[in-house]
């Protein structure tokens, strides 16, 4: 069985799918693993250090990937980038289907298994697999330095000789996994951190974080938790009352972090353009869902706006990726933890089970068709 881990293309990638420690790993497995020249490169990790673990190193895509049964990436590769690969390999990465189905069509022509990584369950057996969780928890943690770093002045509370100085307020819009870690970085900084969401079962998490909850508690927000875990799009209503309530906090923010997401829909807008007007000169907004729309009016997605009131809106993309080292080790462990399942210890060889509810939720393409419900159709 041969594993093979291109370099990823995307500029804006530095993160490798494959660590010296999961490359030792895989090879504990029976595979063969052939690791693209510079593909650790961003994320801190040489070839001499994929060698050291047992790799082999291939000087270009095409090399890595020739004969391949396994394919790790960060990003979905192009299907053209996968020629040569053994018919019905399997290719793990985020793929990012939605709108995206002649691409998927492409993967699925070519005779590609397409795992995408983002749809693992959230279920016990998989949180080891879950990407989502191990990136946006480093995207969280970031969003707060990257925020500090464009803020001209101190986060803690300072009492010196030369005055005093007050602790930065800092509010965290949206406490899923990238929010609560933003709160607890936020706090080890010594800001004061207030945070809000629209799923009840935060407002503990919150508090336990020691940081104050603010939201609408109406009725809309005692159901807005899905059996799934995530938030529903909330009512017209909702939203006025909810933009009602953080307009007055927001003007009174020094730094807003907003982290919210609804899964397949647009961000939610939860900062217009005259609650940024409210701010005091030198406040600073980021906004992690930039990618997806955003959740602040006037971010763009890889700028940091300037506005005409002295606010920084930071759209930084691929946020996780900013950490790429830390990136690359925990995506890399959650890849290993799913392919491990799709391997048999006996023949050492690929044997996927259809009927297993981790490959169900994930595998978007097998021989040579669409197989996902989700994306199925054009
Ligand atoms: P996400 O990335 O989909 O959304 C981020 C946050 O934005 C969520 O907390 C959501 O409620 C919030 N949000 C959505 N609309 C909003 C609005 N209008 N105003 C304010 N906030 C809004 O969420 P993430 O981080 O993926 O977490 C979703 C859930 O999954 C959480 O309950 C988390 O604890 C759970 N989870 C469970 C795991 C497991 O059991 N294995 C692993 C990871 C997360």
């Amino acid at each position: 069985m041969r594993i093979a881990v291109p370099a990823e293309t995307d500029a804006n990638e530095a993160r490798v799918a494959a660590t010296p420690e999961t490359v030792k790993k895989l090879i504990g497995l029976g595979a063969d693993v052939v690791v693209q020249a510079g593909a650790g490169t961003g994320s801190g990790i040489t070839d001499a250090d994929f060698e050291k673990a047992g790799a082999a190193i291939a000087a270009d895509a095409a090399a890595t990937v020739a004969g391949a049964d396994v394919v790790l990436a960060v990003r979905r590769p192009t299907s053209a980038s996968l020629a040569g690969v053994t018919h019905g390999a399997a290719v793990l990465a985020i793929m990012d289907p939605y709108g995206q189905h002649d691409a998927v069509l492409d993967l699925a022509h070519a005779n590609i298994q397409a795992f995408a990584m983002e749809l693992m369950p959230r279920i016990t057996r998989a949180q080891v697999m879950d990407v989502l969780s191990s990136q946006a928890n480093l995207a969280g943690y970031r969003a707060v330095l990257d925020a500090a770093a464009e803020y001209g002045r101190a986060i803690p509370m300072m009492m010196t000789a030369a005055g005093t100085v007050p602790a930065a307020k800092i509010f965290i819009m949206g406490v899923g996994v990238a929010g609560l870690q933003a709160i607890a970085t936020a706090r080890r900084l010594g800001g004061v951190v207030t945070a809000t969401d629209v799923r009840p079962a935060t407002k503990e998490q919150v508090e336990s974080l020691g940081a104050k909850f603010l939201a609408v508690e109406d009725e809309e927000f005692k159901q807005a938790q899905t059996a799934g875990g995530y938030a529903k799009e909330m009512s017209k209503e909702y939203q006025a009352k909810q933009a009602a309530l953080t307009a007055s906090h927001i003007a009174k923010q020094d730094i807003v972090v907003t982290t919210a997401l609804i899964p397949g829909r647009p961000a939610p807008k939860l900062i217009t353009a005259d609650m940024v007007a409210s701010m005091r000169p030198g406040s600073v907004i980021v906004d992690l869902a930039v990618e997806r729309g955003g959740n602040c009016e006037l971010a763009r997605p890889g700028e940091v706006v300037v506005t005409d009131n002295h606010v920084k809106i930071v759209g930084h993309l691929n946020v996780a990726g900013r950490l790429a080292a830390t990136a690359s080790q925990l995506y890399a462990k959650n890849l290993f933890a799913f392919l491990e399942t799709l391997i048999d210890k006996e023949s050492k060889a690929l044997k996927i089970d259809s009927e297993d509810e981790l490959v169900k939720a994930t595998r978007l393409t097998a021989d040579g068709a669409i197989v996902h419900p989700s994306f199925a159709a054009a």
